[in-house]
Formats: structure tokens, C-alpha cells, sequence
């Protein structure tokens, strides 16, 4: 792959003030379905004319929540998963109502050289795109770029304690298996979760100035024996289990100002 110069994006800090609102993008049903079980929200309907993208409503401890999941293809009936759909829904569920905070939620391949166990919570301190290769002045920074996501530090330790989740960098990509190349990639920059839609809805984030945080379970090892497809599709069920249960906690921590304001202090 080459060594390549890079930018650091980072987007706006969560609001002091309590969370209000809340966009929930999760890719696939599910991924989704356990979420909009513990977080009491309505079934699904059609956020837009023109997506497959389903919503679902609700307001939980205080705060007024839209879960925007993919949805399926028109012909082939599976999740629309990856960048594109993950950018255009999540534009849509923008133009349509604002938001105080976007959360991207989901599962995510992590490595075994990094200690990584099945259905361990992932909390994104950054996110790179590491399948983008454009050898060409400045180009080359812009697809590479590591974006810095919306805590800060204080708030980054305060949510992995409490859920409890691990803390690190996470790589968005369109492909789930990985070159050689991208695994000597995700070896030199301590990688900790590759997914296929963060990196995408960072940028949305960045454009309309709107925080984004970001929390996965791991349901494969990228540097693993088993066929990554395979473990992904056995330990989808518990990965996102993992996940109603850390939402509401996650929640709970961003409605309540006296708890938040005590890691802002
Ligand atoms: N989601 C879950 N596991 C993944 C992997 N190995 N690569 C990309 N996305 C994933």
C-alpha cells in the first residue's frame, strides 16, 4: 500500500447541555432489531420516498430517538449494508429533523493480536478509510484522512468504563475480507475494529457539523483462522445482544447533565 500522507479531521464535541435527540444508524435488521426492543421504539416504516432506509421512533430516558437501518434490497432482499446506503440515509434522516448527536451502532471484525474476545464492545476514538489508495498530492491525504470523533477524552474514558468497552481506532472499508496489504495497514496503525460504514457517515458528520460517536461489537477476527463470513454469521445473534444491553446505559450517560458535567469538570 505504500506510505501516504494523511489529514486529521475532527468533528464537533458532543453538547454539554443533555442529549435531546438522537440518530441511531445501524446497518443490517439484525443488528437493529434487540436496539429498538430495549430502547421501547415503534415499528419500522420507510424513512423517505426514494431509500429502502427503514426508521423507528421513540423517545428513551428524555431523549427523542430515530433508528435508521439500511434496509433491504429491492431485488435481492438482504441488508443494503457499506457506505453508500450508510451516507444517504443518513443524510436523509438529517434534511428531514435535527439532531443533537448521530451514533453509529452495529458490528465490527477486531483482532486477536489486540486481545479482542467475541461480543466485545468497540468505542471509536478515530476512523480512517483503508481501502482508499489515490496516489496523488493532497488526494492521497483527503482519502486517508483520520477523522477524530466527538468525545473527548475525559468522556472517552468515562464511556468505555461504564459499558465497559475497549477504545481505539476503527477503519471503514467496502470489502469484508482484507489483503495482505490491508492487514500490514491495520498491524501498523493498531486498528481495532474494521466495519463498512463509519467512515462514511463521518463525513456526512463533518459536512452538516453534527457530533458522531460510534460503538460496535466484535463478531470475527480480521487476523483469525476462521473464514471471517463464517464467524460473522455465528456470532451475529450474540454480538448484538451486547448492544441492547450497552444502548440504554450509553444513553442514560448522555441524558443525565449532572453525571456528564462531573467528566467535563
Ligand atoms: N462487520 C463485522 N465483521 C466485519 C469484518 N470482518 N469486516 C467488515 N465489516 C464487518
Amino acid at each position: 500500500m505504500g506510505e501516504v500522507s494523511t489529514a486529521t479531521f475532527t468533528l464537533e464535541p458532543i453538547p454539554t447541555h443533555p442529549v435531546r435527540s438522537v440518530l441511531l444508524y445501524i446497518a443490517m435488521e439484525a443488528e437493529a432489531v434487540g436496539v429498538a426492543d430495549a430502547l421501547g421504539l415503534s415499528a419500522p416504516t420507510l424513512l423517505h420516498a426514494h431509500s429502502s432506509a427503514r426508521r423507528r421512533d421513540g423517545v428513551h430516558q428524555g431523549i427523542r430517538i430515530q433508528l435508521v437501518t439500511a434496509g433491504g434490497d429491492r431485488l435481492l432482499a438482504v441488508d443494503r449494508i457499506g457506505t453508500i446506503p450508510a451516507a444517504l440515509a443518513v443524510t436523509h434522516a438529517l434534511d428531514a429533523h435535527p439532531f443533537d448527536l448521530i451514533i453509529n451502532t452495529g458490528t465490527a471484525g477486531s483482532f486477536l493480536s489486540r486481545g479482542a474476545a467475541i461480543g466485545d464492545l468497540l468505542f471509536a476514538r478515530t476512523v480512517q478509510f483503508h481501502d482508499c489508495r489515490v496516489p496523488l498530492p493532497k488526494f492521497d491525504a483527503l482519502s486517508r484522512a483520520f477523522t477524530q470523533l466527538s468525545c473527548n477524552d475525559a468522556e472517552l474514558h468515562a464511556i468505555t468504563a461504564l459499558l465497559p468497552a475497549r477504545l481505539g481506532g476503527f477503519s471503514t472499508g467496502s470489502s469484508f475480507d482484507a489483503t495482505p496489504e490491508e492487514l500490514a495497514h491495520f498491524s501498523r496503525e493498531e486498528t481495532l475494529a474494521k466495519e463498512m460504514e463509519l467512515g462514511a457517515i463521518a463525513i456526512v458528520a463533518r459536512e452538516r457539523s453534527v457530533p458522531l460517536i460510534a460503538l460496535k461489537s466484535v463478531t470475527d477476527f480480521v487476523d483469525g483462522h476462521e473464514p471471517n463470513h463464517e464467524a460473522f454469521l455465528k456470532n451475529l445473534a450474540f454480538a448484538s445482544e451486547q448492544l441492547a444491553i450497552a444502548m440504554p446505559k450509553l444513553l442514560a450517560w448522555l441524558s443525565d447533565p449532572l453525571r456528564r458535567r462531573e467528566q467535563f469538570a
